[in-house]
């Protein structure tokens, strides 16, 4: 296998790999809404393992100051489940388990472990790519509000 070539376990997920660029909003009960900057880098080419390295950032729109940021591996599945670890900025760590759909560009994930958190309980994510287009929400439940979305945004490929 040379440097440049998929591993064929993330061949399915190749939808995903490169660098995106673009713009979300945020928003939950208990705060006010906002709007936000992200940048998402999927990769494959450091492992000769079927896993995704995955890295995030965000800033505020306007003066460009740096808001949350995260990383983690993807790890896929030949049966089409998925299992994905976040580590986030703000200490939080997040194992995720889901499946993805190769054909529909669908990868859709819910939290087994939530660690480090203080109102946190559970968190899902789905992204969905179109085209050139990859949309994603994330949703939180906290000690104080049940399941909802904090996060959606759209992205285009760099
Ligand atoms: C607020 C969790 C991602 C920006 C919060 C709160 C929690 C939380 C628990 C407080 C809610 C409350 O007080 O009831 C998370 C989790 C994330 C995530 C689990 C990822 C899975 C992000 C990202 C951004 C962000 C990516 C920025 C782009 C904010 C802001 C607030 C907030 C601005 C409001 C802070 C305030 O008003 O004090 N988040 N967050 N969050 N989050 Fe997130």
């Amino acid at each position: 296998m040379d440097g440049d070539s998929v591993h064929p376990g993330v061949a399915p997920l190749s939808f995903l790999l490169g660098r995106w660029r673009g713009e979300g909003e945020g928003g939950f009960p208990t705060i006010n809404s906002f709007k936000y900057g992200e940048e998402l880098t999927f990769s494959h080419s450091a492992h000769k393992q079927p896993v995704i390295v995955y890295s995030q950032k965000t800033w505020k729109l306007g003066s460009g100051e740096p808001m949350h940021s995260e990383s983690g591996y993807w790890r896929p599945k030949p049966n089409g489940s998925i299992e994905v670890v976040i580590a986030q900025s703000t200490g939080l760590v997040e194992v995720q388990k889901g499946t993805f759909d190769a054909e529909n560009k669908v990868v859709k994930l819910q939290s087994e472990l939530v660690g480090n958190a203080l109102k946190v309980r559970e968190i899902t994510r789905v992204f969905n790519v179109v085209d050139a287009e990859m949309s994603y929400v994330v949703e939180m439940a906290t000690n104080l509000v049940n399941l909802q979305p904090h996060l959606k945004a759209f992205l285009k490929k760099l």
